[in-house]
């Protein structure tokens, strides 16, 4: 299980986020977090392969410090255990646009109106391979 965590990135609106990595056979879940700190995520991207009781299910939602928001499930699933995938996050002032690894996009409101990323998170199932900010 790994976790990275850049801190101070101020990252503004307009920017993408290129996140490259390797799922481990028998993975459980992954875990990208853009947010303000750890108790203010504006984006939490959340595929869960077997995670609770959710298979194969990309769990969106938003924290602040009294919890989590509603979440927001999406059954299409293009990451495969055991292999290279890599995930875009377009982070806009009004919502994170998500590019997966078939292309298809996923659109999350930016519920707390984050106007800057300043923490990032990649943890769980996921071994980085590469990171670029465009
Ligand atoms: C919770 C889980 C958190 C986060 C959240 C998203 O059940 O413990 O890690 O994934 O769901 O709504």
């Amino acid at each position: 299980l790994q976790k990275l965590e850049i801190k101070d990135l101020n990252l503004q609106p307009g920017t993408k986020i290129e996140i490259e990595g390797v799922i481990p056979p028998a993975p459980r879940h992954f875990v990208i977090n853009c947010a303000q700190d750890h108790d203010t995520i504006g984006f939490h991207f959340n595929p869960r392969f077997n995670r609770f009781r959710d298979k194969n299910i990309i769990v969106c939602n938003f924290k602040k410090d009294d919890g989590w928001g509603n979440e927001q499930k999406d059954t299409n699933f293009p990451f495969k255990p055991g292999t290279q995938t890599k995930v875009c996050i377009d982070f806009e002032k009004t919502a994170f646009h998500v590019t997966l690894p078939n292309g298809c996009e996923i659109q999350f409101p930016n519920h707390l109106n984050l106007d800057t990323i300043n923490l990032l998170e990649v943890k769980a199932d996921f071994e980085l391979r590469s990171l670029a900010f465009k």
